[in-house]
C-alpha cells in the first residue's frame, strides 16, 4: 500500500486504510474500491492523502504503531478537553479531572501497545484533516515521543508522565485568540510574542489544579526551549531543560514537519529528518539519534531509486537503520520492466537510496498499476 496524494487518485483504486472524518467518523472503509464521486467527496473535505492498495507488493501491509482505533479515541479526548478547557473558565476544574482520567487510561492503551512492538519503528504519517491537526498533532507527539522514550528505556512510569505531558503540551494555544493561531500571513513581532505566550498559559492552568505530575508540567513549559538557548518562554540552555521536554522539543517539530499544512504539503520523513538533523544544535543530539533510530527515512510503500541505477519500493524498515529499508525493485532507471527481486539495503552497504520519485513522476500505466 501506498500514500497517494487525493488530486492523484483515480476511479477503481482500492482504499489501504480506513478514512475518517475530522470527527473520527469513518468515510471510507479499507478494501473500498473508489468511485468518481468518492474522490470529489475527499477533495471537498480537503483530505490531502490517502493510503491506497497497490498490486505490486499485494503482500506488504503497513501497520501503524497503535491500534487507529486507540488512536481515534485518544483524539477525541484531545479535542474535548481543547475545545471545552477557558470556554468557561468556572468549569475548567471539572473538564480537566473528567478528561484527565480518560486521558490516563488511553494513554494506559498506547504505552502497551508500544512495548508489546516489536518492530517500534514509524512508517505511516498520518492523513489528518485541516481542522483536526492540533488534535491529532497532540496524539502523534505523544505517540513518537513515547517511542523515544522506550528506546531510552524509561520506566513505565516516566513514559506515562512523559505521555500525559506530550497530550497536553499545546493546552495553552487554547488561551491564543483564533485570529493569530489561524493567520496565514506572516505574524507580527506583536502576534508571535503572543504565540509564545502559549506554554506559560497552558503550565499555569495544568499547576492551578494540580492534576498532572511536575515533570509533565514540565514538558507543557518547556517544550519551545532549545539546548542553544534560541527558545522561549525563558531561553532556557541544555541540562535547565527537563529531558521530558527535549524529547518532546524533537517530535514536536518533526510531526509538524511531515503534516499537511495549509500553506504547504506535508514533507516527506527523509526531508524532515534532513532538516532536524540541520537544526543539530537546537536539539539535544543524545535524544535526536534515538528518536531518529525509529522513524523511516523512507516508509514502506515508497518508490526509490537506488544508487545502482534500479528504481523500486519500499517493503520493510528496521529499527535501528531508518535509511537503510529492504526494496523490492521492479525498474531500471528508466522505468524499464525488470524481474522482481529484493534487496536488504543493511546487507548491500555499497547500495544507498539516492533519491526519492513522487507519485506526479510515474506515468499514467504505472499509476493504473495500483487498481486491483
Ligand atoms: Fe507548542
Amino acid at each position: 500500500m501506498r500514500k497517494v496524494p487525493v488530486g492523484l487518485l483515480q476511479p477503481g483504486m482500492k482504499v489501504a486504510r480506513p478514512v475518517y472524518d475530522s470527527m473520527g467518523f469513518l468515510l471510507l472503509n479499507s478494501g473500498v474500491l473508489l468511485k468518481n464521486e468518492y474522490i470529489i467527496k475527499l477533495q471537498e473535505l480537503q483530505v490531502p492523502s490517502i493510503y491506497i492498495e497497490d498490486k505490486r507488493i499485494p503482500d506488504i501491509v503497513v501497520e501503524d504503531i497503535v491500534l487507529e482505533e486507540t488512536r481515534q479515541k485518544a483524539t477525541c479526548i484531545v479535542r474535548s478537553i481543547l475545545n471545552d478547557i477557558n470556554k468557561q473558565p468556572e468549569k475548567n476544574f471539572r473538564t480537566l479531572l473528567f478528561t484527565s482520567k480518560e486521558l490516563n487510561s488511553v494513554l494506559n492503551d498506547i504505552i502497551t501497545q508500544l512495548l508489546q512492538n516489536p518492530n517500534l519503528i514509524v512508517n505511516l504519517s498520518d492523513i489528518r484533516l485541516a481542522d483536526n491537526y492540533t488534535f491529532a498533532h497532540s496524539v502523534n507527539v505523544a505517540v513518537l515521543a513515547l517511542t523515544t522514550a522506550i528506546s531510552l528505556g524509561f520506566s513505565r512510569s516516566d513514559l506515562h508522565k512523559l505521555g500525559m505531558g506530550a497530550f497536553l503540551h499545546d493546552l495553552g494555544k487554547t488561551k491564543i485568540p483564533l485570529s493569530i493561531l489561524n493567520k496565514q500571513d506572516r505574524l507580527l513581532p506583536e502576534e508571535f510574542a503572543e504565540i509564545q505566550k502559549h506554554p506559560r498559559y497552558g503550565y499555569d492552568l495544568v499547576k492551578l489544579y494540580d492534576l498532572i505530575d511536575a515533570s509533565s508540567a514540565a514538558v507543557i513549559f518547556q517544550h519551545h526551549e532549545r539546548t542553544n538557548g534560541n527558545g522561549y518562554p525563558q531561553n532556557l540552555t541544555g541540562e535547565e531543560i527537563h529531558k521530558f521536554a527535549k524529547i518532546c522539543s524533537i517530535v514536536d517539530v518533526y510531526d509538524a514537519l511531515v503534516a499537511d499544512r495549509p500553506y504547504r504539503p506535508a514533507l516527506p520523513p527523509h526531508k524532515a529528518l534532513e532538516i532536524m538533523e540541520g537544526a543539530g544544535e537546537e536539539f539535544d543530539l543524545f535524544f535526536l539519534q534515538k528518536f531518529y533510530r525509529h522513524i523511516a527515512a523512507y516508509p514502506i510503500g515508497t518508490i526509490v531509486g537506488l544508487s545502482n541505477g534500479e528504481i523500486g519500493i519500499v517493503t520493510h524498515n528496521t529499527v535501528g537503520f531508518p535509511t537503510r529499508p529492504n526494496v523490492r525493485v521492479f525498474w531500471t532507471k528508466d522505468f524499464q520492466k525488470v524481474n522482481p527481486y529484493e534487496i536488504d539495503l543493511k546487507e548491500k552497504i555499497d547500495i544507498v537510496v539516492d533519491r526519492v520519485i513522487e507519485e506526479k513522476e510515474l506515468s499514467e500505466a504505472e499509476l493504473l498499476n495500483y487498481c486491483s
